[in-house]
Order: structure tokens, then sequence, then C-alpha cells
């Protein structure tokens, strides 16, 4: 019995992989490798000391998904594969919803084909909406989203919701991320962003490394204690692991909601500054306007996954420095 990992090349997807080897999980990955690289498996493989099978195929081909369903014998599967860059889902909304919304269409109808009716979904802190309060808690109902990328990841949520309730032989994890970061400690695999990077970490250390003159740090007027936005920033080796102690809730049909954050909120400029004392390297920075449909400061309400998962994060924010600087420094070019 095999854990399917869809997107299982990309950066997330990537690290749950190493974990799921580790604890002894068969594993199939599923990727395009639209936003990824196969050298990630020679990485995994010097890891862990195994490869996963990969199969290189969409997850919006039915005929590529029955065939991989015939070919291993699947007992659950972790969703990660879709686009996420939230600027370019404003500029191209209907490939967001091609992969995100109608890739996940297709990816359940051809679990349901199969048999195989346990899934773990990548949600996002975003579908919290504009107007939550903070700390964000699961019993909050999704909010207004305020992108195509945001919309898609509700939909989705809504769409696995009704089909739970449609069957009760379905069992699906909704987590819901807050920011990942960091890399895995060896610096052998991390994220590896095409072109200029939209996320704050990689920007950081992209700069860091020379390849970008300054990070522009968008809004210093926010009422924040120091101007600046505040997110609540995990290690994806936390994260990953996450989706090991989610496997264990879908033994319980329905969904089953989850925040993965640390619980603390920290600004972009405690960001700027504890990559700069952690690793010793200067980032240059300059403030700009703000970027549109950034909130001033959210977090997670991390109680619900800490009861009833046993999940805690592990790494500190000294951890996400040194193994973000340790991935970057070592892969000035990414994988490529
Ligand atoms: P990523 O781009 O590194 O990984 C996604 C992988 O999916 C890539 O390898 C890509 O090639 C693949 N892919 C995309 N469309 C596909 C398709 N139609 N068929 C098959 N493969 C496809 O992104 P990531 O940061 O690892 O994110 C993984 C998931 O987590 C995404 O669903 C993302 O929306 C979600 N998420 C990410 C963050 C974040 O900050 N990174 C936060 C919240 C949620
Ligand atoms: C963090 C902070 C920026 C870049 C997004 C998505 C979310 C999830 C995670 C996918 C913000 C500031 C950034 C820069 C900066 N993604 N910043 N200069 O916006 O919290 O979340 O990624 O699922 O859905 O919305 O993350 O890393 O882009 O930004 O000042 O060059 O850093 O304004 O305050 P964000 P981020």
């Amino acid at each position: 019995m095999a854990i399917l990992v869809t997107g299982g090349a990309g950066y997330i997807g990537s690290h749950t992989v190493v974990m799921l080897l580790e604890a002894g999980y068969e594993v199939v990955a599923l990727d395009n490798l639209c936003n990824s690289h196969p050298e990630v498996f020679n990485r995994i493989e010097t890891i862990t000391g195994k490869r996963p099978a990969f199969v290189e195929g969409d997850i919006r081909d039915r005929t590529c998904l029955d065939k991989l369903f015939a070919d291993y014998t699947i007992e659950s599967v972790i969703h990660f594969a879709g686009l996420k860059a939230v600027g370019e889902s404003s500029r191209i909304p209907l490939e967001y919803y091609q992969n995100n919304v109608h890739g996940s269409v297709v990816l359940c109808e051809a679990m349901a084909a199969a048999g195989v009716k346990k899934l773990v979904f990548s949600s996002s802190a975003t579908v919290y909406g504009e107007d939550a309060p903070v700390p964000y808690v699961e019993t909050m109902p999704r909010g207004k989203t305020s992108n195509p990328y945001g919309s898609s990841k509700a939909m989705v949520e809504q769409m696995l919701t009704d089909l739970c309730i449609s069957d009760e032989g379905w069992s699906v994890g909704l987590l819901r991320y807050f920011n990942p970061i960091g890399a895995h400690p060896s610096g052998l695999i991390g994220e590896d962003p095409q072109g200029i990077p939209n996320n704050l970490m990689p920007f950081i250390s992209q700069v860091a490394v020379g390849k970008r003159d300054q990070l522009s740090i968008f809004g210093s007027d926010y009422d924040t204690e120091d101007g600046t936005c505040v997110r609540d920033y995990l290690h994806v080796m936390d994260l990953a692991e996450g989706h090991l102690k989610a496997l264990s809730c879908l033994v319980q049909p329905g969904t089953h909601i989850y925040n993965l954050g640390t619980g603390n909120g920290l600004s972009v400029l405690e960001m700027v500054k504890s990559f700069t004392s952690v690793t010793g390297v200067a980032v240059p920075y300059q403030f700009a306007p703000r970027r549109d449909g950034d909130l001033p400061a959210f977090w997670a309400d991390a109680n619900k996954v800490g009861k009833e998962l046993d999940w805690q994060t592990q790494y500190s924010l000294e951890d996400m420095m040194r193994d973000t600087w340790n991935w970057q420094s070592k892969n000035p070019e990414g994988f490529r």
C-alpha cells in the first residue's frame, strides 16, 4: 500500500516525501514538473537512501490517473499539486481555476473510481479571508478571499466538504498552512522559485547570495509594532510532519480542518534582522509602497492541531534562517 503525493516534486511535497519514506511508507509522486525539477528525486534518494516511484503527469489527466491507480495500490492521497502565485492568479485566473479546482475534481473522480477515499489537501490561511479577526481559529467560517488563488483554495475546501457529506466513505484533511519557509537541514532540497520570487524568504536569501540587489519591504506604515506586516512563519519540516500526523485522522469519516502554524506572528523587519543575526550576512533593504492585497497581520491559533494530532512545531526561527541559508548558499541556482 502506498501514499500518492501529487505535486511531490515541489517545495512542500518533496519535504513530505522525505518524511514519508523515512517513516517507512511506500510513496508514489505524481507531478507535471511545471514548477519543479526531477533532480529533486536524486536528492531525496541521497537523503533517505530510497527513491519514490515517480509518475510524470497531470492531475487533470484522467487517463494518467486511472493508469496510476491501476499500477499501484494507493491507500491515501496527499494533494499538493497546483499553482500558487497570488499575483499571477489575478492575471490568469482561468489557469488557476483549471489547475487547482478542475484538477482537484478530476483527482477525486479518479480516486472514487479506484475506491480510494482518503485525502489530505493543501489549503491555506488565505481562506479565512480579508476580515477575519486574529488569531485565525478553525471554527471561523471561510471569509471573502481577495484573489483567484485564494478563491480556488476555498472552492476546493467546499467541494471536498460536499463530497464528504454525500458519501461517508470519504475522509479528508483540510490543512491550512500559514507561511512555510526553511529547507531540509541537509541543504539538499529546498524552495526553488522560478524568476523573481514572490515570497519574502526566498527574496531575502537571493539578496543575501547576491542574485538581487536589495529587498523591497512592502509597507512600513501598517498598524503593527514596527509598521511592517506580521505573519506566522513555520519550518517546512514541521509542516511536512503535519501531513504525516494528518494521515492518522483519516480513519474518521468527514472533513478534518487544521491550522498548521506556530501560533506566533513575526514582522518583516524581524525576519530580516533574524536572518542577518543567524547567518552573519547583511540584507540591504528599502521601504516600498504597500503590496496590493496584503493584510497587516495574521497568525494561527494552533491549539486544535496540538490537542487532536499532537503536532507542535519543533524548529525555531533560528533553524528556519539557518536552513534557508544552507540551502540557498549551497544551491544558488536551485536544482538547475
Ligand atoms: P510548488 O509549486 O513548489 O509545488 C507544487 C507542485 O505541483 C510543483 O512541483 C508543480 O510542478 C506541481 N503541479 C502544479 N500543477 C500540477 C498539475 N496540474 N498536475 C501535476 N502537478 C502539478 O508549491 P508548494 O509551495 O510546494 O505548495 C504545495 C501546495 O501547498 C500548493 O497547493 C499550494 O497552493 C499550497 N500552499 C502553499 C503555501 C506556500 O507558501 N508555499 C502556502 C499555503 C498553501
Ligand atoms: C510575507 C510578507 C509581504 C516579499 C502568500 C500567500 C499565501 C501563501 C503564502 C500560498 C508580506 C512581505 C514579501 C517581498 C516584502 N501562499 N514581502 N517584500 O503574502 O503572507 O502569503 O504566501 O499558498 O496564500 O498569500 O507571504 O512571503 O509573499 O509575504 O516585504 O519582496 O513579506 O508584503 O507582508 P504572504 P509572502
